[in-house]
């Protein structure tokens, strides 16, 4: 089977286009709504009113979510930080409002407490930095990141957000995985149209939510037969705690669920926060020269780029119990919006947040790009491996790129649900 990690494949183009995804997700495609929400936070950090609302932005055709809950929004960082933490007040259970994650099964973004802890510390270990460096970054990432870099070669000019940046996340999460070849990009089709039931007719949804069950329980059976040093043989190796102390396989269902979400989780995400990244790096050029000659430097420039511009945000919760906050009183029911682009900017936190720094004192407080608390990114330490290794390669062979002054000048779009660059041209060398 034809590797799509370097093939000329238009789907590429089709799949990560940052204003379609957006679109296809019902949300919008306005350009940098930063300079908005830290106004908002700056009046109050707790205001009554979705973050759309708040923003006076049209309402989105297609939400995430199903119902009209009351909604509010907290936009400082020791608001969302403590939101974050705070996982049985402000419960991840707001996603089994979303017809998209529902469609996922049972996983544990939207578990909480005890159960969202059993099921969470059984793939952790997949996913702990020595794991992504020695297992992530070994077996796949760095195979993966150089045959794109030797096709970057071949040329003089280049796109990177779609020769690198997509390209790269959902080959790893896909290889990773077990599912080889032109799978990637085939089981990211179905995935994505799996999961927009609020904007395809429902018999292209259920085919292709029969597509995406087909081709894992591929993958599963295989590996049942004979296991490989891949995501799913652990994930069939792994034992659940139970309440009663007792242990058990996951079953098929299971494995689907976890299959599906890391996937997703680990695709688009990543696509858009490297593209971020390297855009940042390219404008402000004495940070690029500066990690190409100390390449220590690459790592925190990646975690101020999930600073100063994480991809998604803003993040939902459901409020369990009424509480106050900052004086200001929300229902149990509500739905809360936890403004992270906002609170990653908070002057109470950091000095000049509104500028892109890569030489930020270490130790200050942890930015919230990847969330916090129970629910901190799972795959974080393998995304920043694949954005390292990817940084790290186009240092080491075209160390005097820039950015191609002749291109459309590179938009930040997106709004509120997923942002990215619209394009990342370059001339390489
Ligand atoms: C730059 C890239 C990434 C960003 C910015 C990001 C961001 C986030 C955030 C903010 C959350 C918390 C959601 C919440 O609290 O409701 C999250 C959760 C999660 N992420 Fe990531 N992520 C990235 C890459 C990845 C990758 C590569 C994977 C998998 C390989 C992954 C897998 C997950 C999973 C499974 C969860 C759910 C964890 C849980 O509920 O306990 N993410 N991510």
């Amino acid at each position: 089977m034809a590797s799509s990690l370097t093939a000329e494949d238009a789907r590429y183009a089709e799949l990560f286009d940052v204003v379609k995804e957006a679109t296809s997700h019902g949300g919008d495609v306005f350009g940098d709504l930063t300079p908005g929400m830290n106004a908002l936070r700056d009046q109050h950090p707790v205001m009554k009113g979705s973050l759309r609302e708040l923003l006076n932005l049209p309402p989105a055709p297609h939400t995430m979510y199903e119902n009209e809950r009351p909604h509010y929004t907290v936009l400082n960082y020791a608001l969302c930080n403590r939101a974050l933490r705070e996982n049985l007040l402000f419960s991840s259970e707001v996603y089994e409002e979303s017809p998209g994650v529902r469609q996922l099964g049972k996983v544990i973004l939207k578990m909480v407490g005890d159960e969202h802890q059993r099921y969470r510390k059984m793939v952790q270990p997949m996913f702990i930095r020595p794991r992504a460096i020695n297992w992530w970054r070994k077996n796949w990432i760095k195979n993966s990141v150089a045959a794109l870099l030797d096709r970057l070669q071949t040329m003089e000019k280049s796109d990177l957000n779609l020769d690198l940046c997509a390209r790269l996340p959902v080959s790893i999460v896909t290889q990773g995985m077990g599912l080889e070849g032109d799978d990637a990009l085939t089981f990211r089709v179905h995935l994505q149209k799996s999961m927009m039931a609020r904007t395809l007719p429902i018999e292209e949804v259920m085919k292709a939510s029969a597509e995406v069950q087909r081709m894992l329980k591929e993958v599963i059976t295989a590996r049942r037969a004979r296991p490989e040093d891949d995501v799913v043989s652990a994930l069939l190796a792994c034992e659940l705690e139970l309440e009663d102390g007792g242990k058990r396989p996951l079953d098929d269902d299971e494995i689907f669920a976890y299959c599906r979400l890391i996937i997703l989780a680990g695709g688009g995400t990543t696509w858009r926060q490297l593209g971020i990244t390297l855009y940042q790096l390219l404008t402000n050029y004495r940070f690029w020269e500066d990690c190409r000659d100390d390449r220590s430097l690459i790592e925190p420039a990646i975690e101020e780029g999930a600073r100063f511009m994480p991809t998604d945000p803003v993040f939902q919760r459901l409020v369990k119990e009424t509480v106050e906050l900052d004086g200001v009183t929300i229902p149990a029911g509500s739905r809360l919006d936890m403004c992270l682009g906002a609170a990653n900017r908070d002057p109470a936190v950091w000095e000049n947040p509104d500028v892109y720094d890569i030489h930020r004192p270490r130790g200050q407080q942890s930015h919230l790009g990847f969330g916090m608390g129970p629910h901190r990114c799972l795959g974080l330490e393998v995304s920043k491996q694949e954005m390292i290794v990817a940084i790290e390669g186009l240092m080491d062979r075209f160390p005097n790129m820039v950015l191609d002054p002749d291109a459309p000048q590179p938009q930040l779009l997106g709004g509120l649900e997923q942002r990215g660059m619209s394009a990342i041209p370059v001339i390489l060398k």
